[in-house]
């Protein structure tokens, strides 16, 4: 018997939940002055004044929204009249569903999930607030999910001037976006509005996420599974997307591919072929959360790789028999969320040709919607 396998009963794993992605870590480091500057912002909730307004900023992977959970979970602790709630808006992507998931926060049940409007839920919601001197902090996470047809903006204005229609409401907003490059700007109203304290969050530095990657393997694996060498090389891969969550769903499939192997060690070999997969997560869970319609239009975007609005909409047409308007839009949302990049092609004077080209591999795309 070679005593290096791994037995069928054996796992080189000490604690695997630390590896899925709803883990919120015990040791939170290098986000200090984000945590501290979110606090202070919500610190008036604690005395019964309204919060300051706060935009977080940053790309995927970077700690953001363990951030708020970190601040939730420790102001919780000191105060029994606010309520804070944190929307997902990569899964609740209406503002129907978002006043629903604030409703659910309150009253413990979730509202109808049909013939109830927005503005009923939004009224029952803030009158609750105000009978019961509560004050609301919601959190928007992702809210770049919220872009299309106007939801961010009608969001964000119902919630900032809630106190108008509801005398003595206090609602203070924590909006999350997802981003790398320019950020989207609100419609002019909502920008009256919220005038908010800006956090940002820079990528990781290398040495940064070697020692939170090395902390994570600590816990989650028995000594010895993970090499100096293998480290290395899984910090470098992370390094190379910026993306934490990259980094910890690398560090499980690794781990699989080794037990898979009957292995008591990772090996190079486990990380490379896990780090195919890891690559895509991100890609693919965003694409999952496309209707069926986005997805047929970035399909066909992926398969053309560089065309313009004209001609693509000629095939989208042809396969969904949707109109030139949804068209537009959804071109709109895919820009917005920055699966595709369009640029005005400069050719012609009759205005809107623009030409869409994919912003990830094709390849890569294609493999996703599969
Ligand atoms: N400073 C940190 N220390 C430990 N774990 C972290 C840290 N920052 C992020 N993580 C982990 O990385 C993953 C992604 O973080 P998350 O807060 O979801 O990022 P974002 O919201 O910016 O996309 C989570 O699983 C989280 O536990
Ligand atoms: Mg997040």
């Amino acid at each position: 018997m070679d005593k290096d396998m791994l037995m069928w009963d054996e796992t080189i794993f000490r604690d695997g939940s630390v590896l899925e992605l709803d883990h919120l870590p015990d040791h939170f480091s290098h986000r200090e002055t984000q945590m501290q500057s979110l606090m202070y912002s919500l610190r008036p909730a604690l005395r019964g004044m309204r919060p300051i307004n706060s935009l977080l900023s940053g790309p995927p992977g970077t700690g953001k929204t363990t951030t708020v959970m970190k601040v939730f979970g420790e102001m919780k602790k000191h105060s029994e009249n606010v309520v804070f709630v944190k929307v997902n808006c990569q899964m609740d992507s209406t503002k129907f569903a978002v006043i629903a998931r604030v409703y659910k926060a309150l009253f413990k049940v979730s509202p109808p999930a049909s013939g109830v409007a927005f503005r009923k839920l939004f009224e029952k919601v803030m009158n609750f607030l105000v009978e019961n001197e509560k004050t609301l902090v919601v959190c928007l996470d992702d809210i770049n999910y919220l872009y299309h047809e106007g939801n961010a903006d009608d969001v964000m204005y119902s919630m900032l001037r809630a106190h108008e229609q509801f005398p003595g409401a206090k609602v203070g907003v924590i909006a999350i976006v997802s981003d790398t490059g320019k950020l989207y700007q609100f419609d002019p109203k909502v920008n009256s509005v919220f005038l908010p304290e800006e956090v940002a969050f820079p990528r990781y530095a290398y040495d940064e996420l070697q020692d939170i990657l090395g902390r994570r393997i600590d816990l989650a694996f028995f000594p010895n599974v993970v090499s100096d060498e293998v480290k290395d090389a899984i910090v470098g891969y992370v390094d190379m997307t910026g993306d934490l969550r990259v980094g910890i769903d690398l560090l499980k499939r690794s781990g699989l591919n080794a037990e898979r192997r009957a292995s008591r060690t990772i090996s190079i070999e486990d990380v490379e072929s896990a780090y195919e997969n890891s690559r895509l997560l991100h890609l693919g869970r965003s694409i999952m959360s496309l209707t069926p319609d986005e997805r047929t239009l970035l399909e066909l975007i992926a398969k053309q790789r560089e065309c313009q609005t004209g001609e693509l909409y000629k095939l989208f047409h042809e396969q969904t028999g949707l109109g030139y308007t949804r068209f537009y839009d959804m071109v709109n949302k895919l820009n917005d969320a920055r699966y595709v990049s369009t640029d005005f092609s400069g050719k012609g004077t009759r205005g809107r040709t623009r030409i869409v080209k994919p912003r990830y591999q094709p390849e890569d795309i294609l493999k996703c919607l599969e």
